[in-house]
């Protein structure tokens, strides 16, 4: 059968996707944030997962105010890189594995997460970014995609818990596909920011430090907190944080930590990695 061999999370700044299709990442500015993505890109390229589930959020370039979907599925065979106003990024259209995807979505829709199923959709810096920080500048991406984005851009977003139980029920659905299938889910965006209003550029390591603990440790503590208590600790697109809880919600109990990292800057926002062992 399929099983989830384990979770990443990061922060997904459209900047780092600039800094990379723009050859700076060895600028002193950015040099810190990819070497901080060594470790992990080496351990991916060993590990050789066949699919990863994606969490991430669009970023109003496949949807907009005239369409709000809370949770998207992915099931096309293939999702090209948006525009997102100076040309699609340079990067590899994304192979989907349709007939997994297809399972993933009766599963869920069964187990009453009633999720959108969108078969055209252009997928932006939220997929493309960790999808580079993971796998680097290759022709093609080495590991097939189900996208999964989660509406915290307009609210009402899903609650905390909502998210984590999403991820738990992924789990479920994972367990039942026959094939089998090596899977890892990833969670995208965060950590601390604000980047617009009086409050641009908040930063709190603390909470952000204090996250990756829980993360690993007591995920249910974090799956308790409401979107204000999110936006009011690490700033109003902060509330991004709540799509880790979808990953981890999709993981064991008792997690290993592989590899951890926390930066800040990056642009307006703080950077964080995490690599989470389901064995
Ligand atoms: C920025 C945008 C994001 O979507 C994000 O998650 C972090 C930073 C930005 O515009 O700097
Ligand atoms: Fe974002």
């Amino acid at each position: 059968m399929a099983r989830i061999t384990a979770g990443v999370a990061t922060s997904h700044v459209p900047a780092i996707g600039a800094a990379i299709d723009l050859g700076k990442t060895k600028e002193p500015y950015w040099a810190p944030i990819f070497e901080g993505y060594e470790w992990s890109k080496t351990w991916i390229a060993e590990e050789k997962p066949d699919v990863v589930i994606l969490v991430y959020n669009d970023h109003a370039s496949a949807f907009s105010l005239e369409m709000i979907p809370t949770f998207v599925l992915g099931t096309a065979a293939e999702f090209k890189p948006a525009d997102e106003g100076w040309g699609p990024r340079p990067v590899p259209v994304v192979k989907n594995d349709p007939e997994f995807a297809a399972h993933l979505a009766q599963s869920l829709v069964l187990d009453e997460f009633d999720m959108t199923l969108v078969n055209k959709m252009d997928v932006d810096h939220g997929l493309t970014v960790p999808m580079s920080l993971m796998f680097g500048q290759p022709d093609e991406w080495p590991v097939k995609v189900v996208p999964l984005a989660v509406n915290v851009l307009q609210y009402p977003p899903p609650t905390a818990r909502r998210c984590f139980n999403l991820g738990k029920a992924i789990r479920r659905a994972v367990e039942s596909y026959p094939k089998d299938l090596k899977v890892m889910i990833f969670g995208t965006g965060g950590m601390s920011h604000q980047i617009h209003g009086p409050r641009a550029g908040l930063i709190n390591a603390e909470f952000d430090n204090k996250f990756l603990d829980l993360l690993v440790e007591d995920p249910e503590q974090l799956a308790a907190k409401s979107h204000l208590e999110y936006m009011r600790e690490c700033g109003a697109e902060g509330v991004e944080l709540i799509m880790w809880l979808i990953m981890r919600g999709a993981l064991n109990d008792h997690v290993t930590p592989l590899r951890r990292f926390y930066h800040v800057p990056a642009s307006n926002t703080a950077v964080g990695h995490i690599v989470l062992d389901n064995a």
